[in-house]
């Protein structure tokens, strides 16, 4: 049983809905590793209600919190001040509170490429085609670019692909039609739609240019081997599934908020991952 004193650090994560957030029970893990005198709460906030909710969370004492959908571009507007990864992505998933004052951070491009290291991958080695154009699209994309790494993009609306690349310059861009007949010339794929997440169609892509060697990524982590995922290892090539991801982008707000320097090993993705059934 946690047993908490007056003292005790607090933070959480921000949603809406925020129900199936893993957050908790991943902050959770840690807290109780470490033995630390703190809580990490699930704060369902309604969209409109944001701005005035995290001022509250703010006065009342939080350390900071996490800002997950649809509350990441509005975190950003909150910010008396943002790091350059926010910059670029344009969003914050990392409040931290400090003397009154809200920094924001985006994690989610630094988890990606910390999981790909983590799991032998250089992220910098290769070029690399993103599939997809949301907000994981781009925090990743603008973490490739920012390690100079050459990076080209699909997405099934044209529009939105081009959106991302007046925001993230030296993205490329090509038709979704052309996913397929790309993947030669890169060493890694990224795929970042909600296809192949559990109860949607997945995603469909001929791999067969695939060059071998190649490294693919999907984001999707419920269910954690999704169909891309098992075509891929079928034909012997690496994949890294998105539950790594989550763990990684988490460290440096738990890092921030408890003054405690986390590890993501395998005890701790075996505790969240025994939480991933599909509904
Ligand atoms: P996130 O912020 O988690 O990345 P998002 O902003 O909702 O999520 O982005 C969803 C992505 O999945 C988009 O790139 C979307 O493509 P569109 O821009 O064309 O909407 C993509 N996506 C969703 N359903 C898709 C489908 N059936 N086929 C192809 N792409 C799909």
């Amino acid at each position: 049983m946690t047993i908490l004193t007056g003292k005790a650090r607090l933070a959480g994560i921000t949603g809406w809905p925020v129900g199936h957030s893993r957050s908790p029970r991943l902050h959770g893990f840690w807290l109780d590793r470490y033995g630390i005198d703190g809580a990490y709460v699930p704060l369902p906030i309604e969209p409109g209600h944001f701005p005035e909710a995290v001022r509250g969370l703010v006065r009342a004492g939080f350390a900071g919190v996490n800002c997950t959908i649809p509350h990441k571009v509005a975190a950003f507007a909150v910010c008396d001040a943002v790091d350059e990864t926010a910059h670029r992505a344009g969003a914050v998933n990392t409040l931290v509170f400090r003397d009154g004052r809200i920094t924001g951070s985006n994690t989610d491009g630094w988890g990606f490429l910390e999981n790909l290291r983590a799991n032998g991958v250089d992220p910098g080695a290769t070029p690399a085609l993103i599939l997809g154009a949301g907000g994981a699209a781009r925090a990743i994309g603008a973490a490739l670019l920012g390690l100079g790494v050459d990076v080209t993009l699909a997405n099934r609306t044209r529009a939105h692909a081009d959106a991302l690349a007046r925001d993230l310059p030296g993205l490329h861009v090509i038709d979704w039609e052309q996913r397929g007949a790309a993947l030669s010339g890169h060493g890694l794929l990224v795929h970042t739609t909600s296809l192949g997440m559990a109860g949607n169609p997945p995603l469909q892509i001929d791999l067969d240019r695939a060059p071998p060697g190649m490294t693919v990524v999907d984001i999707v982590y419920v269910p954690l081997e999704t169909p891309l995922l098992a075509a891929a290892r079928a034909r012997g090539l690496r994949g890294v599934d998105g539950l790594g991801m989550l763990l990684h982008q988490a460290v440096p707000g738990f890092r921030a908020w408890f003054n405690a320097e986390p590890v993501v090993d395998d005890a701790l993705r075996r505790f969240v991952a025994a939480d991933l059934l599909p509904a």
